[in-house]
């Protein structure tokens, strides 16, 4: 079963079907003013953030078929009364002639046809401002005269999305909403909790004369409340109410007579959604919008933007799904998911506290490098600012005010209060940054460390040289007793929750990586001392991995408090974990017999047609020594189940092992766009990553969740084009490493780096996964793979690969 297509020339994917398995949507704007669109129209917006500053009532738990948040109400006169319908589907759920719903960069278009009219609705956020434009064309496709009302609704939530939800006195009874005539009959009809009145108010407007309106939705729905979204019995008026709600459950509906539309005429109509101090501060910016070709234009800067941002890595290879993801949906999920870390989706509701996470956001902005360097340099100096004296990060932040928290380990006060991955993964974040950039002059930045004194200045502050060394030290010194990192609260893996005194693995492995990744930076600073150091600092930790965490065909992924292995064959369940796995080859303390036996492991006992599970067998019933993990039922999350952003770290590790046939495969199994034929038992959207899927002890296996805000999308991207394609940024250069299917004859890569086009042309002739041969740069043969850094302008690069005695270039 299909529910649509990738329109590859228009970068857009297009659903032919509404009634999708689940939504399905699309996130326009950004967390400065944004939120995300159904494909029936239905949107969340807020502005800066989700949880206090929220505009439009959309509840992810409510039917498919309900309202929610924002829709179009179209009318046509009858002899006696009115058709009504919504030409976006929901919520009158009218037979269709033609709904499509365009899934585009940063918007969304509905194209649809109801009883002979056609309507065109362009749903976006212009750039930098705060304010979402509904620009909709309305034709008559039928071959007789109609008269057409448009009645666009919103429907608002208290900013305070969560007392929304859990009080239903206080937030009916402070919200209002009035409305501003102008001159010339447009109307704007502001919105706003009282104690907001002076300082931000919401505001709906159109560009059309409004012959009435309506502000509360009792009335517009009619015979209190019996009246239905489907049905709302207001509509079967000639005008709205015009009742300026003081209270209740706030609206904002406007009735437009678009008068009688003869065959073939169309009526434009564009409605604003937007956010002000005050209305006075609004019109001229409302007043601008009113006019078409100033929608256009801010249409069109938006289309600008997207193709710089997608101009920076193109790909051509010979899979049509891996172009897909790797020229556009892939880097757009990257984009989202560095704006909204997991802060608001259809999963991630964005009530409460949660803000930014330390280690999603170090990893988000690994996905963003080439396209907005100086973007994911401000996020990187957020970060380093919520970290703690002693090296270690708080787990979360609020982007606004930058209060940091311990997040979810608050929960539990008999466990440590801090999460032992956190603050090393701004290290891979800063090199990747700096090897993107070559921007050194980063490292003597000086960005205080978290805590405070009495009058909020800052105890101590550090360069992020000294940021990165302190985390470092921290994990050195926080170890247990077999010398392995202890695991705190949890480590990557939120939902083990072992007592005080466990160890990580994990932690151990994304240590020596850090590590690695220390020596490299310390190497091109010239500063031999620290290079040694860092080295007998991975040495020192390998050797103790090696020792005490090799199962025999495996590693093991924890040490309990007691010394007791999980993730060991002799563990009940959980014998084997994934990131026991693919990190040992990553951090390099696998040697390369048993880095080839852990993966062989992980592809016998994890490996499914959907993807690599996250381990074996699921805990089945709730443990509180285990923690989390045993809320679920075994297949699910992380107890079992194909969680997604574990997938690529081995395929990374499989083109560190030069086997390319298995990275691809591992790579084209979780591919989304690759499952748009049999999405079915998938379920969610077919151009962006889930976060999870569910494995093969769950009765529904293969089912997806959580799609878009997960770090599938940065490393999936990482994986894709820097260690398959293997077009690598290094401190010396763009290098050219592919480890790809031996079967393919080669792929191009047009990419830009430091102000350089690289046009590069890879040839595989002898068929092989890895190895190159020869490397032309403009003609010329250069010796190794790390082309040259130029002082800009395009160049042209010739890779043929082959069979070489030491894999290094011949040239
Ligand atoms: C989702 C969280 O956002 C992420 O930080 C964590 O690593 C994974 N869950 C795995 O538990």
């Amino acid at each position: 079963m299909q529910y649509g297509y990738f329109d590859d020339s228009k970068q857009e994917y297009v659903i032919t079907n509404p009634k999708t398995p689940v939504k399905w949507i699309n996130y326009i704007g950004t967390l400065a003013f944004g939120g995300f669109v159904d494909h029936t129209g239905g949107a969340l917006i807020c502005r800066q953030d989700p949880a206090l500053n929220r505009i439009t009532k959309y509840i992810s738990q409510m039917s498919a078929s309900d309202f929610k948040g924002e829709t179009l109400y179209l009318r046509i006169k009858q002899p006696h009364g009115y058709k009504v319908f919504s030409p976006y589907f929901v919520p009158t759920l009218d037979p269709y002639d033609l709904y499509e719903c365009h899934v585009g960069l940063g918007y969304t278009r509905i194209v649809s046809e109801f009883y002979g009219i056609r309507t065109e609705a362009t749903i976006f956020v212009s750039m930098g401002e705060s304010r979402v434009i509904r620009d909709i064309k309305i034709t008559n496709v039928s071959n007789a005269p109609v008269e057409v009302d448009a009645i666009p609704v919103v429907e608002y939530t208290h900013p305070d999305a969560l007392k929304q939800l859990t009080n239903a006195d206080w937030a009916p009874q402070t919200v209002v909403s009035k409305v501003v005539n102008e001159p010339d009959g447009h109307k704007v009809l502001l919105q706003y909790p009282f104690m907001y009145r002076d300082t931000k108010v919401n505001y709906f407007t159109s560009n059309w004369p409004v012959s009435s309106f309506e502000s509360d939705r009792k009335k517009f729905l009619g015979d209190n409340e019996y009246g239905t979204w489907a049905n709302p019995l207001s509509l079967q008026q000639a005008e709205l109410s015009n009742w300026e709600a003081w209270r209740g459950d706030n609206i904002a509906a406007l009735m437009h007579h678009l008068d009688t539309l003869q065959p073939g005429e169309t009526r434009r109509l564009i409605t604003q959604l937007g956010q002000e101090e005050g209305v006075d501060r609004a019109l001229p910016r409302i007043q601008y919008f009113r006019d078409e070709r100033n929608v256009e234009r801010a249409f069109e800067k938006l289309a600008q933007f997207w193709d710089g941002y997608l101009s920076k890595l193109q790909v051509e290879t010979p899979d049509v799904n891996m172009n897909r993801m790797l020229n556009v949906h892939n880097p757009r999920q990257c984009h989202t998911t560095k704006n909204w870390s997991r802060y608001l989706s259809l999963y991630q509701l964005g009530y409460g506290a949660r803000g930014i996470g330390f280690r999603d956001s170090s990893q988000d902005v690994m996905g963003v490098l080439a396209q907005m360097p100086q973007e994911a340099k401000a996020l990187i100096k957020q970060l380093l600012s919520v970290q703690r004296r002693n090296g270690s990060a708080y787990h979360q932040f609020n982007p606004l005010t930058l209060v940091a928290s311990e997040g979810d380990s608050l929960e539990r006060e008999d466990l440590p209060h801090y999460y032992s991955d956190d603050h090393l993964w701004v290290i891979l974040a800063v090199c990747a940054y700096l090897k993107e950039t070559g921007d050194l002059a980063f490292l003597d930045e000086v960005i205080p460390y978290y805590e405070r004194d009495k009058h909020e200045q800052p105890l101590e502050s550090g360069s992020v040289l000294d940021h990165l060394r302190r985390a470092v030290e921290f994990t050195r010194n926080d170890v247990g007793a077999h010398g392995l990192p202890l695991l705190g609260f949890a480590d990557w893996n939120d939902t083990v929750n072992l007592r005080t005194g466990a160890e990580s693995l994990f932690t151990a492995n994304l240590y020596g990586k850090a590590l690695l990744e220390m020596m490299d930076l310390s190497r091109h600073r010239s500063d031999p001392a620290s290079a040694e150091k860092y080295a007998a600092y991975h040495a020192e930790m390998k050797e103790r991995v090696n020792q005490c965490a090799w199962d025999g065909e495996w590693y093991v992924r924890y040490f309990d408090w007691d010394g007791t292995p999980l993730g060991s064959h002799t563990s009940d369940k959980g014998q084997i974990y994934i990131n026991g796995q693919s990190w040992p080859v990553l951090s390099g303390f696998a040697e390369p017999l048993r880095a080839r036996r852990a993966l062989d492991s992980l592809r016998a006992r994890l490996n499914t047609r959907n993807g690599i599970k996250i381990s074996t067998p699921g805990f089945n019933g709730f443990d509180p020594k285990r923690g989390g993990i045993t809320t679920y039922p075994p297949g699910t999350k992380e107890n079992g189940g194909i969680f997604l952003h574990t997938n690529p770290w081995v395929m990374i590790a499989e083109t560190l092992m030069g086997d390319g046939d298995r990275a691809f495969e591992y790579y084209d199994q979780i591919n989304p766009a690759a499952r748009n034929d049999r999405i079915d038992e998938y379920e969610c959207e077919p151009y962006v990553y889930p976060q999870n899927i569910l494995g093969d002890e769950h009765p529904q296996f293969g089912l997806a969740r959580n799609s878009w805000l997960s770090g599938t999308a940065s490393w999936t991207y990482q994986a894709g084009t820097q260690y398959i394609l293997g077009i690598r940024p290094t401190f010396d250069g763009l290098m050219v490493d592919p480890c790809i299917p031996h079967a393919w004859d080669g792929f191009k890569v047009a990419r830009e780096f430091r102000g350089v086009v690289y046009h590069i042309t890879v040839e595989n002739p002898d068929h092989v996964c890895q190895g190159i041969t020869s490397v032309r740069v403009d003609g010329k043969v250069i010796k190794g793979n790390a082309l040259p850094i130029f002082d800009g302008g395009t160049h042209q690069v010739h890779v043929v690969m082959g069979n070489t005695p030491d894999g290094e270039p011949s040239g």
